[in-house]
């Protein structure tokens, strides 16, 4: 049950360095709610599990690459925090490891009831715990795979989470 004083539901996307995927998902997930109407109801935000490239833009191939499909980024890295847990109400993970890293933080901080998520459980054309590739090391066509993969994937998300609003907002008197 939301509080009053929290009227949006919180969903943070985390990949490694918070500079391709997870800015992207965020993106990608925020257009996808203003095309359904329902910005109102929902925030997203993005972090990596590593410090790496806090302060950093996302990464300029995930940049053009968005740009080319319709979608700008706007987003400055930031690592996870374990205030994260508090504020976050769906927690979701690009890969395995990153799930893992941020199950464990969870567990060893007393969040054991955190909704932790695996990002392809949400794609409609893949196993359940497949991940989101890491495109960082590769060309520019891995760069298109991880939009087309996010694209399915935050759509699936959004739609459950639409369908789902009644159930999350409504009060009893
Ligand atoms: P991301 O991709 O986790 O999707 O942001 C990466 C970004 C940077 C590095 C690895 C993956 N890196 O090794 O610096």
């Amino acid at each position: 049950m939301k509080s009053v004083s929290k009227l949006k539901t919180k969903i943070l996307f985390v990949c490694l360095g918070n500079i391709c995927r997870s800015p992207l998902a965020e993106a990608i997930f925020l257009h996808q709610l203003k095309i359904a109407g329902m910005e109102d109801k929902f925030s997203a935000d993005s972090c990596g599990t590593s410090g790496h490239h806090a302060g950093d833009n996302p990464d300029s191939r995930t940049i053009r690459n968005a740009r080319k499909n319709g979608i700008e980024i706007l987003h400055i890295g930031r690592q996870f925090m374990v205030q994260d847990f508090n504020s976050a109400d769906m927690i979701v993970a690009m890969d395995k490891k990153n799930f893992s890293n941020i199950q464990s933080l969870a567990f060893q901080n007393g969040f054991h009831k955190a909704d932790i998520r695996m990002m392809r459980s949400f794609d409609p054309e893949a196993q359940l715990d497949a991940d989101v590739p890491d495109p960082w090391y590769g060309g520019d066509e891995g760069f298109e795979e991880v939009f087309q993969i996010l694209w399915r994937s935050c759509g699936r998300l959004a739609s459950d989470l639409t369908k789902s609003i009644p159930k999350q907002t409504i009060e009893k008197p």
